[in-house]
C-alpha cells in the first residue's frame, strides 16, 4: 500500500516537477475508488450540494453535511489526503468563527487539510485557521461561492486588470500561511505566472496544465452530474447511461419475470422439506 502523502511531499513534488493528482469525492465507495487508483489527494468539496444532493449551487450546504461527507471519504480512503471544503457562512463571519468550523473539520471527519475560497478579502481567516495548526488551501479566481455576485460562472483573470486582482489574491494566499493554492477558471499563462511566482503548490481546476497538480470532480469526469458540463471537463465515463440502462434492465427483468431467478434465493434447508411443507398446510387450515 503506498505510504500517505502530506504537505512535505506535495512540496517535493513541486521542486521535482512531479503532478498532484487530485478529485473530489463524496462518499465511501468513490473514496475506496480514488484510493485504489493511487490519486494522491480528494477534496470532498462543498460541490456535493450539487453533485449530490441536487441543490442549484453550493451556498446551502452546511457544515453538518460537509462534516457527514468528509466522515464516509475518510472511511474509504484511510490512506489518501483528505481535504474538507468549508461550505458558505462557515467562515464569514469572523476569524474565531473560520477557525473553529476548520477544528471541526479537522477533529470530527479526520480531514488533512480545509479549503475556503477568496484571497485578500479572507486573509485574516486564512492565517488565523494556518496559525490554529489546521493545514488550509486558498482557492481563487472563479470561486463557485461567490458566483451570484460574479454574475455566474465565469472565467476569471482574462483581462490584464482582473488578472491583477487574482494575483494579488495568491500574494494574500501564501503571505497568510496556506499551504497550497488551488486556482479555478483562469487562462494558463496567469496559472503559470503564479505558480512560478510562489513556493506554496498551485494546483488547477479549469485553470491549464502549467501547475503543480489537477483537480477534477468526480461527478463531471464519470459523466455522472447532468445539469451543465464545464468546457474545462474531460469525460472519462458515461456513468449516466450506464447507470439508467442497468435501471432500465431490472424493471424489464422485474416486470417480465426474469429476475430474482434461482441462483438469487435461499431455499429451504436440505431434510426439512417435508417438515416446512407440512407447517405450511397446518397455517393452510387455520
Ligand atoms: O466544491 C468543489 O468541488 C470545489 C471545486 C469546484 C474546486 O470547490
Amino acid at each position: 500500500m503506498p505510504k500517505k502523502k502530506g504537505r512535505l511531499e506535495f512540496l517535493e513534488m513541486k521542486k521535482n516537477g512531479e503532478k498532484v493528482t487530485w478529485i473530489t469525492a463524496y462518499d465511501f465507495p468513490t473514496a475506496m475508488f480514488a484510493e485504489a487508483a493511487g490519486l494522491d489527494m480528494i477534496l470532498v468539496g462543498d460541490s456535493l450540494g450539487m453533485v449530490v444532493l441536487g441543490y442549484q449551487g453550493t451556498i446551502p450546504v452546511t457544515m453538518e453535511d460537509c462534516i457527514s461527507h468528509c466522515k464516509a471519504v475518510r472511511r474509504g480512503a484511510p490512506n489518501t489526503f483528505v481535504m474538507g471544503d468549508m461550505p458558505f457562512g462557515s467562515y464569514q463571519i469572523s476569524d474565531e468563527q473560520a477557525v473553529e468550523n476548520a477544528v471541526r473539520f479537522f477533529k470530527e471527519a479526520d480531514v488533512d487539510a480545509v479549503k475556503l475560497e477568496g484571497g485578500v478579502r479572507v486573509e485574516s481567516r486564512i492565517k488565523a485557521i494556518a496559525d490554529s495548526g489546521v493545514l488550509v488551501c486558498g482557492h481563487i479566481g472563479l470561486t463557485p461561492q461567490s458566483s451570484g455576485p460574479m454574475g455566474g460562472f465565469k472565467a476569471q483573470g482574462v483581462t490584464p486588470d482582473s488578472a491583477r486582482y487574482v494575483i494579488e489574491d495568491a500574494l494574500a494566499v501564501e503571505r497568510a500561511g496556506a499551504y497550497a493554492l488551488l486556482v479555478e477558471g483562469i487562462p494558463p499563462e496567469l496559472t503559470e505566472f503564479i505558480t512560478g511566482r510562489l513556493s506554496i503548490p498551485v494546483y488547477s481546476i479549469g485553470a491549464g496544465w502549467p501547475c503543480d497538480g489537477q483537480l477534477i470532480i468526480c461527478g463531471d469526469m464519470l459523466g455522472q452530474f447532468q445539469a451543465f458540463t464545464p468546457k474545462f471537463v474531460k469525460k472519462y465515463a458515461n456513468l449516466a447511461e450506464v447507470i439508467t440502462n442497468a435501471f432500465k434492465a431490472y424493471a424489464e427483468d422485474v416486470r417480465t419475470g426474469k429476475f430474482p431467478g434461482d441462483e438469487h434465493v435461499y431455499h429451504i434447508r436440505k431434510g426439512c422439506e417435508a417438515e416446512y411443507a407440512a407447517m405450511l398446510k397446518e397455517y393452510e387450515k387455520r
